[in-house]
């Protein structure tokens, strides 16, 4: 019996929804995963999922893959929304050919990152995949590198997220690695170049996956990774939760909402929260989450190069960009791995409009050869880079330490900062105090009959006439300096006034930052 048109489609429908079919599926479950459409349809609005591709397949004959054909082809394009605004979304299906890249699946992805560029809209790409379509050979290579193109012309255009939730090997991590934001799901994704099999074939180590490119990896030891989950679902809740702080585009300012945190609010409690003894540590995560909205922040690669702390927050309903150092840890010195972190996370910020607020207690660039031989000097300026070419409101408060280089570097007036305000107890200098001392009186504390006592005498007179913000406000380098639990009011009074801010860099095809 023929089928009418309207069977006939509905047939199709149901066939594309079945993925690789239930068998696989339940593999898929078993393993403690959601399938590609159960993630979709988690991570986006209820009902709001328009797909599109779904009937296309792979046109590979060779080794009997023309017997072999899934509607969609292992791939779930299409756009919805979250909390409303639209977003594009890919997923990959792991139950057809393992999620493997095809010259169609490619082609399908392919359409929707040109799309998001046209209509000026996010993309989420959800990954679980075996790779390049092992049977379609440089075809499925060619579609890796046609989405590579996209990934990069997109950059900067509209923000590009992706979600590691099963395998990502060989070529397949750079299409992530070149979008702003990896999500992954701990135990069950993984990111690495070459495999185990190989490592042991080169270099002989004996390792699984999960150590070669688990989740703590990423977060803890390369950085790849900005987010980690404990299971698909708290996953894609993560990515609705970054996207709550993130315009559409770099042509639209990010979303402003309500507050209902009082601007003037002043918590006492800052007040007091620096040690009066400059050698202590204390939290900088306390004093960010006293200052913004309803405390809540959303800190950005949590495990990695923790001396920098970087993520969002909501200042008067507006979103901002945080990056701070962490005297709670190395002192809150900057090393490779932190002037990275910052770099990478204000340029992202400056190209999508996103105010960016320095906290600054740093005693300098962290000594070392490990550091230097690191290239310390090539990294750092890549955050001094970042920080200088931004454009977007730039707001800086030294609640302690600005010392040396760090001093320039942490948006500092010099580089073009809109408000630069200190805590009473700033200190603004070269380096510390004793340090200071003991370099620029050497000869007095050697001559003199108590070099101790010379010595004390010394660093309290360096203290007296630099340990403070005072010098550096008579310079205007500071616009002021305030009570610690005025900061709140005061950042929220400078974010409103810079809303109109215009400020351009001159014409170029792009600057050279010391990658
Ligand atoms: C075609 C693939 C595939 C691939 C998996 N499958 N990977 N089909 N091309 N790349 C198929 C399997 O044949 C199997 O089909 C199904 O997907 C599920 O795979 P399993 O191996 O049963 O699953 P699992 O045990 O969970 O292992 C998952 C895996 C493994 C670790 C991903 O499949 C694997 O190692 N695949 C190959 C990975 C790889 O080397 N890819 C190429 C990387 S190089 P059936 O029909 O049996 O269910 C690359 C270059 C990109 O990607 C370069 C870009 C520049």
């Amino acid at each position: 019996m023929t089928q009418s048109p309207h069977e006939r489609l509905q047939h199709m429908r149901r066939e594309s929804e079945m993925g690789g079919g239930p068998e696989r599926i339940e593999q898929q479950h078993k393993k403690g995963k959601l399938t590609a459409r159960e993630r979709v349809a988690f991570l986006l609005d209820d009902g709001s999922f328009l797909e599109s591709d779904r009937f296309v397949t792979h046109r590979c004959t060779d080794f009997g893959l023309d017997q072999q054909k899934f509607l969609g082809d292992g791939v779930v394009t299409g756009h919805g929304r979250i909390d409303g605004r639209p977003v594009f979304v890919f997923a990959q299906d792991f139950t057809v050919f393992g999620g493997s890249l095809s010259e169609a699946h490619a082609a399908k992805i392919c359409k929707i990152l040109d799309q998001a560029m046209k209509v000026g809209v996010p993309v989420i790409g959800l990954c679980d995949s075996g790779g390049a379509r092992i049977q379609e050979g440089v075809v499925s290579l060619g579609g890796y590198a046609d989405i590579f193109l996209r990934n990069t012309l997109a950059s900067g255009v509209v923000p590009q997220i992706s979600a590691i939730l099963g395998p990502c090997a060989g070529g397949a991590v750079y299409s992530p690695a070149l979008t702003d934001f990896v999500f992954m799901v701990e135990g069950t994704s993984y990111l690495h170049i070459t495999g185990p099999d190989v490592v042991k074939a080169v270099t002989h180590e004996d390792v699984t996956s999960e150590q070669l490119g688990g989740s703590s990896v990423h977060m803890q030891k390369s950085g790849v990774a900005h987010f980690a989950a404990r299971d698909d679902r708290e996953c894609l809740t993560q990515i609705r939760e970054l996207m709550s702080y993130l315009p559409l585009n770099n042509a639209e300012d990010p979303p402003v909402i309500p507050c209902e945190d009082d601007p003037l609010r002043r918590d006492a409690k800052l007040d007091s929260i620096v040690p009066a003894d400059p050698q202590k540590p204390y939290d900088m995560k306390d004093v960010i989450k006293l200052v913004v909205d309803h405390g809540k922040f959303l800190e950005v690669q949590r495990d990695f190069a923790r001396n920098m702390i970087v993520g969002f927050a909501r200042l008067g309903g507006r979103s901002v960009g945080i990056i701070a150092n962490q005297p709670a840890h190395l002192a809150g010195c900057l090393d490779i791995d932190a002037s990275v972190k910052g770099g990478r996370f204000i340029r992202f910020c400056d190209a999508f409009n996103i105010p960016i607020l320095t906290f600054e207690d740093v005693p300098g660039f962290l000594p070392g050869t490990h550091q230097e031989y690191g290239g310390i000097i090539r990294h750092g300026a890549k955050l001094l880079y970042a920080y200088c070419e931004a454009t977007v409101p730039k707001l800086t408060v030294i609640t302690r330490k600005a010392y040396g280089g760090a001093y320039d570097v942490m948006a500092s007036k010099h580089i073009r900062a809109d408000l630069n305000l200190a805590w009473p107890g700033a200190e603004i200098a070269v380096m510390g105090a004793e340090g200071a001392a003991k370099i620029i009186f050497r000869r007095e504390i050697q001559s003199a009959s108590d070099p101790k006592a010379e010595e004390a005498r010394k660093i309290a007179e360096y203290r007296e006439k630099f340990a403070h913000p005072y010098h550096a406000a008579s310079r205007g380098y500071i616009d002021d300096v305030i009570e610690p639990s005025e900061t709140r009011s005061r950042l929220i009074a400078a974010l409103e006034l810079l809303r109109t801010k215009r400020d351009r860099n001159p014409p170029r095809k792009h600057g050279n930052i010391p990658l």
